[in-house]
């Protein structure tokens, strides 16, 4: 936020003011000068004996000013963040009876921010006197030595007056140059920390896709992954074979932390899993372009995020060009169209920050529906159905199953009511495939499913 709007600025104001600004200086000290000279050359080399403090000062106060002011910036991103998270997380600050607390934070951080604008206005407060007080001994300068040469008669009193007038005429452009100055170091650290924005690459890019990939049918294959999410940080899988034949059901079960959402994950490269470990439909993860995998290969995530617009917007999003007949179909597989329609506004119910709060079960659902309305070649499921009850999950299930015939489906959930219907079940734990079946091949064989599914 504060890179956006604070930074931003500072940029916008060097090249917007701080240009209009220096082309005024520029010209108005040529023309100054110029017939200042044609005046008397003598008293004009005299009014600029001031002028060489002057780029001592820029130089001396910009450096300082820059440092300075980049340490402002930081506060500010600093305090700006910390209140987001205040504010955001308002609800359970009051929860644990922590408001006292979270004031001192932002006390603490404000305080911090007026700390470091009191240093940057510090320098400010010196620098731009120090101009005025140059262009001010100019002009006492000019009193003295014209004064006399006027008294002399060496120049005439309308000579005088005019040279007086026109070094008036270089006050504002030696104000504006303090200002520019300020400006420059300003907009120049700003820029310096946006472009450490602009400079990031991302990790997951295009760089080895084959752009005539164009469709996935959904032949998922996972061969001897291995991966972990830090060169120091534990393996979370260990060597994972396994996969799903296009048009099949997969679900993975496991206890809680055990990697099954690392798992789809890496599958939609939200990370980077190694290379040759991941193959859909026989290409190599990497050969896939990034839009044509996240178009065909669709999640539900665990934490599940809708944005400050209408549910129907929200149920949208893969799709907006979608009508809202196949917005109400995609609510009604999920089995939430009837709750939305008891809204006051239905399907223009504005959710999230802005708007109401829906239940933790009826988000899950929103977020079904945003990804059945895509109808993607492969659906993942994480968790998905957690939050609602038993019954409901049943029916979702149950037209899920209906119209993702021939597609691929991967379920991750902790109930085994949620999986019985899988063509292939994978266990999870401790980095390994424990064991894989089908519901029934499981049970039969005694392998019994953890309880904890
Ligand atoms: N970005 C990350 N950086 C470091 N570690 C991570 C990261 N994401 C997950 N982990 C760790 O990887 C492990 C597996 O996490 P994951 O979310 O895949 O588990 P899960 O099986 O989905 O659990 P749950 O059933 O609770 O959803 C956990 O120990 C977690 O702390
Ligand atoms: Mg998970």
């Amino acid at each position: 936020m504060a890179y956006a709007t604070n930074d931003l600025n500072a940029v916008r104001m060097l090249f917007g003011m701080g240009l209009i600004a220096a082309m005024d200086i520029i010209l108005m000290t040529i023309a100054s000068f110029s017939f200042m000279v044609s005046i008397d050359l003598r008293l004009t080399l005299l009014a600029i004996i001031p002028m060489p403090f002057l780029s001592f000062t820029i130089g001396y106060f910009g450096k300082k000013m820059h440092k300075r002011f980049a340490a402002v910036q930081k506060s500010f991103a600093t305090l700006s963040g910390r209140i987001q998270e205040s504010i955001s997380g308002i609800r359970i600050v009051k929860a644990f009876n922590q408001e006292k607390a979270e004031l001192a934070k932002v006390d603490e951080v404000s305080l911090e921010f007026v700390e470091e604008n009191i240093s940057m206005a510090k320098i400010s407060g010196i620098f731009h006197p120090f101009m005025s007080f140059v262009i001010s001994t100019s002009m006492i300068i000019t009193l003295f030595f014209g004064g006399r040469a006027a008294i002399r008669g060496d120049i005439t009193i309308g000579g005088f007056i005019a040279f007086f007038q026109y070094l008036g005429m270089l006050v504002w452009p030696m104000i504006a140059i303090g200002w520019i100055v300020d400006m420059y170091q300003r907009g120049t650290a700003s820029l310096k920390r946006l472009n450490e924005i602009f400079e990031v690459q991302p990790e997951v890019d295009d760089s080895e896709a084959d752009q005539s990939i164009q469709h996935l049918e959904g032949k998922i294959e996972f061969k001897n992954l291995s991966f972990r999410f830090g060169e120091d940080l534990p393996l979370i899988f260990k060597d994972i074979t396994t996969g799903i034949d296009a048009g099949k059901t997969l679900a993975i079960v496991g206890p809680t932390g055990c990697g099954k959402t690392s798992l789809i994950e890496l599958l939609v490269r939200i990370y980077n899993p190694p290379k040759g470990s991941i193959k859909i439909d026989g290409h190599e993860l990497y050969r896939i372009p990034l839009q044509v995998l996240r178009r065909d290969v669709v999640l539900v995530p665990q934490d599940i995020f809708l944005f400050s617009d209408s549910i129907a917007n929200n149920i949208r999003l893969g799709n907006p060009d979608a009508s809202i007949e196949a917005v109400y179909e995609a609510a009604r597989i999920a089995n939430v169209y009837e709750e939305i329609m008891d809204f006051e506004h239905k399907f223009e119910t504005v959710v999230g920050e802005r708007g109401i709060t829906l239940s933790g079960g009826q988000k899950q659902r929103v977020a079904i529906s945003r990804a059945l309305l895509t109808d993607p070649q492969v659906l993942i499921l994480d968790d998905a159905l957690s939050a609602v009850d038993t019954k409901t999950e049943r029916h979702i299930l149950e037209r899920l199953i209906e119209v993702r015939k021939g597609k691929t489906t991967i379920i991750i959930a902790h109930r085994i009511s949620s999986i019985q219907h899988a063509d292939k079940i994978i266990v999870l734990s401790d980095e390994v495939i424990k064991e894989y079946g089908t519901h029934s091949s499981l049970l039969r064989a005694g392998r019994h499913l953890p309880r904890t599914l």
